[in-house]
């Protein structure tokens, strides 16, 4: 057990993939220290008065459990927050939209030659790994007092080491796992997180609809939805203890 799990205090671990909103996050905070490990740069203090660790991931699933492993055993992190972008899976589903995750799956991990499920690891008992509920129930009340709530979704959340672009990809994701949105690093935060026994909750804003048009939107959206990934996690933690 680790000082923050002894005393009840809780340091969060705040993971930005994008380096505009990790930038715009650490003008909100109060450093106490800086540290780089790994290539990373990890920011130690306060965010509206709660213990934190701020982190720029880099893209991808070995990044993010780099990170996750780093600030849960360096930095005694024992709650992980994550924000960033996504592709919509959904038509309903649209740019500057905000999902949140109930649940991560790699969409690209493949023991399907052993008997497994596609998307199911090996050592945990479902394909979906699930977020924190309380993690969850508090992002979305943080998320709409920033954009209205029917432009808020909870759900299943895609990740693989690929940006998606096409149609074809899009819909055999939407397909095969139902999922809300696809990205880059949820289901590795998840993974590390859950293996860990902390909990964790993934953050999107809908950057672009995951079609051959989502280079180019991806690039438009960027700073807005950094905006508001900076305005949901601020509330998000004014919230938690
Ligand atoms: N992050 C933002 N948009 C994405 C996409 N289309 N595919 C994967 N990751 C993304």
């Amino acid at each position: 057990m680790d000082a923050n799990t002894m005393t009840g205090r809780v340091k969060y671990g705040v993971i930005g993939a994008m380096t505009e909103e990790v930038e715009m996050l650490k003008k909100d905070m109060s450093i106490t220290k800086t540290e780089e490990l790994y290539g990373l740069t990890f920011y130690e203090g306060m965010l509206v008065g709660r213990n934190a660790v701020l982190v720029y991931s880099g893209i991808g699933k070995v990044n993010a459990a780099v990170t996750t492993s780093l600030l849960i055993d360096r930095f005694g992190c024992n709650s992980v927050i994550f924000t960033g972008v996504a592709g919509s899976l959904h038509n309903d589903i649209g740019i500057m939209d905000v999902v949140i995750s109930e649940a991560v799956v790699q969409a690209d991990f493949d023991l399907q030659a052993l008997g497994y499920e596609l998307g199911r690891l090996a050592e945990f008992d479902t394909r979906d790994i699930s977020a924190d509920k309380a993690l969850v129930a508090c992002a979305k009340k943080a998320a709409e007092k920033v954009i209205s709530a029917r432009n808020i979704y909870t759900g299943l959340i895609a990740t693989s080491d690929r940006f998606v672009s096409d149609e074809e990809l899009k819909a055999s994701l939407s397909e095969t796992f139902g999922a809300l949105c696809t990205e880059m690093e949820g289901a590795a935060i998840g993974q590390t997180a859950a293996r860990a026994g902390v909990p964790f909750v993934i953050i999107r804003t809908i950057s672009d609809n995951a079609s051959e048009k989502s280079a180019g939107q991806f690039d438009d959206f960027m700073g807005m939805a950094a905006r508001h990934s900076e305005e949901i996690i601020l509330n998000m933690l004014s919230d938690l203890q």
